[in-house]
C-alpha cells in the first residue's frame, strides 16, 4: 500500500470511473491555456489581490459577503472567468459601483465545478461579488461542538488544495496565479478565525471580528481560513502552536523541536521569507495529516504521539515553504515538483535533527511505498511517471506515492550523482530564482541542465532524468536506501516466522520507524493466537501512536483477531485521516462480516469525517 495517498487515488479512480457518459469540460468555455483544473482566462486578464469581507455562519453552515479582486487586465479584456463550486452568487458590481453587471454560471462539472463568466470592460479595476457557499462545498468542514476536542464550541476549517477553494471564494483557482489578499472575517463571538495570513491573532476578540493581511502573494489553493475555540501558545518569538485549549499543551511538547527545524532548513536552503511560522491542530476529522498553508500549516492531532516520533510530517509542512509555497508547480501535472521536493527536504531535515539512521528509516519505508504503488497501479502505468496527464481527470488521481517518494528517489538520485555540496547550492540557486514564481516539468529540466548537470556529461548519462520523468515505473539506477537499522529488525520477523515463543523476541529500544517496519513485515497469514501473544506483550491494541495502530490494526482484521474490534471502531470513529480510513475500511470489506462491521461503523463515523473523506468511503462502500 502507498504510504500517503492511496485513498485519493483510489478515489480519483472511482471519479473517472463515473465520469464517462459525462463530458468533463464545458464545451464553450475558454479554460487557462495551460491550466486542465481551472476555467479562468488568465491569458488575458489576472486577479492580482483579493479583498475578502465574509461571515462565519454557524447556524446556517455557510460563509457569505463579498470578495472583490483586483484585476491587471492586460488585454483589456469584456470577460472575468472564475472558477466556482457550489457558490451561490447573488450579485456583482464593477469597481465599487452601485450598477449590478451581468454574469453567466456555466453548467456544473461534478470535478471542476462551474466557470463565473462576468462582462468586465476594459478599463475596469475591482470586481466585487456577492455571494453565499453552498450545503456541498467540497473546502469546508462544518464540525458540530461534540465534533471537538472541547464539546462546546463549534468549528470549520477549509481544505483549498488541489481545486477546492473555488467552492468557498470564487477566484481563479489554479496554482499559476499568485495574489495577495486582505480579509475581514466576522464570527461568533467566543471563537477565534486563523487564516493563512501575515497577521494572525493570538487572541480571541471579543466582538468576533477579525482582520488579516497576506502581503505576499499566493496561488488559490493556499488560501485557508479556521475558526474554532483557539488558544494560542508560543514556541519562541516567531513560532508557535493553536490549538483547542484541552490538546494545546500536548501539541506544544510535541512540536517543541520546530525552532531546531526552522534552523536547520534555513541553513539548508535560504532564509524563511514568511515571518511567522505557525501551526494549527486541527479537531480529529482533518482528512491530512498536514496542509502547508502559508504561515499556518494546518495539522492532523494524529502526530501527537506523545514522543515526538511522529514529527516529521511537521518537518514536510515546514519544507513547504520553499517548496510549493515559494515555487510552486505550475499545473497538477508537475505536483512531484511541489512534493517530490518537500519530501527530499523532509528527510534533509529529519537527518540533520536525528541523524542519518532516522533519515535512512523514512526513505526505506518510503522506497517500500513506492514499489507498492508501482505494483498496484501497474510497472507501465502512465501515472507512474512523474509528469503527469491529467486532464480531465480529477487532480487527486495525482496524489500517489509517485510524486512524493519517485519525486524525492529522483533527487536523491542528483545527489548522490553530482555530490551534495554542489546539489545543495543547485536548490538554494533554484529557490532564489524561481522565489514567488511558478515552475513546470519541462522548465525545471531546461533549468536543471543548464545550472547543473551541463557541466559534466557523465551526469546525464548517470541520472538519466527524461528517464524519470516521463517514462513509468522505478528506473534502474534508482539509490537503495541504507538498512541498518532494519536489518536488525528483519532478524526479529525470521524468528517470527519460524514461530519462536513472543517473549523471546529481541526488541530493545525500536523507534516508531522501526516498530512500523516490523509490522509491515509481518507474514499475511497470523493466526489469532500469535496475534493475542504480540498483543499482550506489545499493547499494539491500545497503541497511542496512530501509525503504528493504523498497521496493527490491519493485521488485525486480517487475522479475524477481534479482540481488537473495539479499538478498530474507536480509531474509526475519532480520526477523519484518509490516509488512515482508506486502508482499514478497504482491509474491513474483504469479507462479508467485515463489510457489515464496516458500514456499522461508518453510519455513525461519517459526520466526523471530512466531505472528502466521505467521498471516499461512500464510494468504498458503494453507498
Ligand atoms: N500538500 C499536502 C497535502 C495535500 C496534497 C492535500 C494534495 C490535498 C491535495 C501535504 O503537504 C502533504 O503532503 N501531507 C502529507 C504529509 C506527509 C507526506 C508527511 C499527509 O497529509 O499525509
Ligand atoms: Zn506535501
Amino acid at each position: 500500500m502507498n504510504r500517503v495517498f492511496n485513498s485519493l487515488f483510489l478515489l480519483g479512480v472511482l471519479s473517472i470511473a463515473g465520469c464517462k457518459e459525462q463530458k468533463s469540460l464545458n464545451e464553450n468555455e475558454q479554460k487557462t491555456m495551460n491550466d486542465p483544473h481551472s476555467y479562468a482566462n488568465t491569458s488575458e486578464v489576472i486577479t492580482t489581490h483579493l479583498s475578502l469581507d465574509v461571515e462565519v455562519d454557524f447556524n446556517q453552515q455557510q460563509i457569505s459577503g463579498v470578495a472583490t479582486w483586483t484585476i491587471d487586465n492586460k488585454s483589456e479584456a469584456e470577460q472575468l472567468i472564475l472558477d466556482i463550486d457550489d457558490l451561490h452568487v447573488d450579485s456583482i458590481v464593477l469597481d465599487n459601483s452601485d450598477i449590478k453587471v451581468d454574469f453567466k454560471v456555466g453548467k456544473r462539472d461534478h470535478i471542476m465545478g462551474s466557470s463565473l463568466v462576468v462582462n468586465i470592460l476594459p478599463t475596469t479595476q475591482k470586481v466585487s461579488i456577492y455571494y453565499r457557499t453552498g450545503k456541498d462545498a467540497m473546502a469546508l468542514q462544518w464540525l458540530m461542538p461534540e465534533q471537538t476536542f472541547g464539546k462546546r464550541h463549534p468549528f470549520v476549517y477549509t481544505q483549498s488544495q488541489s481545486i477546492y477553494a473555488r467552492s468557498w471564494i470564487p477566484c481563479q483557482d489554479g496554482p499559476g496565479v499568485r495574489f495577495t489578499y486582505n480579509a475581514t472575517v466576522r464570527t461568533p463571538p467566543e471563537l477565534m478565525a486563523l487564516m493563512s495570513s501575515t497577521s494572525n491573532p493570538q487572541q480571541i476578540a471579543s466582538d468576533g471580528v477579525y482582520h488579516f493581511e497576506m502581503s505576499k502573494p499566493i496561488p488559490a489553493y493556499l488560501m485557508a481560513l479556521a475558526v474554532g475555540h483557539i488558544d494560542f501558545k508560543p514556541l519562541d518569538s516567531r513560532i508557535g502552536v493553536y490549538a483547542e485549549p484541552e490538546i494545546i499543551n500536548s501539541a506544544w511538547q510535541e512540536f517543541e523541536e520546530t525552532n531546531q527545524m526552522m534552523q536547520i532548513a534555513e541553513d539548508l536552503y535560504g532564509s524563511y521569507v514568511w515571518g511567522r511560522y505557525d501551526i494549527l491542530v486541527l479537531p480529529s476529522g482533518f482528512p491530512f495529516g498536514g496542509m502547508e498553508n502559508p504561515i499556518l500549516t494546518f495539522s492532523t492531532p494524529t502526530i501527537i504521539a506523545g514522543d515526538k516520533s511522529l514529527v516529521n510530517l511537521i518537518a514536510h509542512e515546514l519544507a513547504h515553504s520553499w517548496s510549493g509555497n515559494l515555487v510552486t508547480n505550475e499545473t497538477w501535472n508537475d505536483f512531484w515538483l511541489n512534493e517530490g521536493f518537500t519530501v527530499y527536504f523532509e528527510r534533509r531535515i529529519s537527518e540533520a535533527l536525528l541523524g542519518k539512521d532516522n533519515a535512512d528509516m523514512l526513505w526505506e519505508l518510503g522506497y517500500q511505498d513506492l514499489e507498492a504503488t508501482v505494483a498496484n497501479l501497474g510497472q507501465n502505468h502512465p501515472d507512474t511517471k512523474l509528469k503527469l496527464d491529467l486532464g480531465g481527470r480529477d487532480p487527486n488521481d495525482g496524489l500517489t506515492d509517485i510524486a512524493y517518494e519517485k519525486g524525492a528517489f529522483l533527487l536523491l538520485t542528483i545527489e548522490e550523482t553530482v555530490g551534495r555540496e554542489r546539489w545543495d547550492k543547485f536548490i538554494n540557486e533554484y529557490f532564489e530564482k524561481y522565489a514567488f514564481k511558478t515552475i513546470n516539468t519541462d522548465k525545471f529540466i531546461d533549468y536543471l541542465y543548464v545550472n547543473l548537470l551541463n557541466e559534466n556529461p557523465n551526469w546525464k548519462q548517470q541520472i538519466q532524468v527524461e528517464k524519470w520523468v516521463f517514462e513509468p515505473g522505478i528506473p534502474d539506477n534508482c539509490p537503495k536506501p541504507e538498512r541498518k537499522k532494519f536489518d536488525g529488525i528483519e532478524k526479529a520477523v525470521e524468528d517470527f516466522r519460524k514461530n519462536i515463543a513472543i517473549t523471546q523476541l529481541q526488541v530493545d529500544n525500536w523507534s516508531t520507524h522501526e516498530w512500523i517496519y516490523f509490522l509491515r513485515q509481518l507474514p499475511t497469514d497470523v493466526s489469532k493466537e500469535r496475534m493475542a501473544d504480540l498483543d499482550q506483550r506489545f499493547k499494539f491494541t491500545q497503541s497511542k501512536n496512530s501509525e503504528i495502530l493504523c498497521v496493527w490494526l490491519q493485521k488485525a482484521i486480517k487475522a479475524d483477531y477481534v479482540k481488537a474490534n473495539s479499538a478498530l471502531k474507536e480509531f474509526l470513529l475519532n480520526t477523519g485521516r484518509m490516509k488512515f480510513l482508506e486502508p482499514l475500511y478497504t482491509t474491513l470489506i474483504q469479507t462479508e462480516k467485515g463489510r457489515k462491521q464496516a458500514a456499522d461503523i461508518y453510519q455513525i463515523a461519517r459526520p466526523n469525517y471530512h466531505p472528502l473523506a466521505q467521498k471516499m468511503v461512500d464510494n468504498l462502500l458503494d453507498r
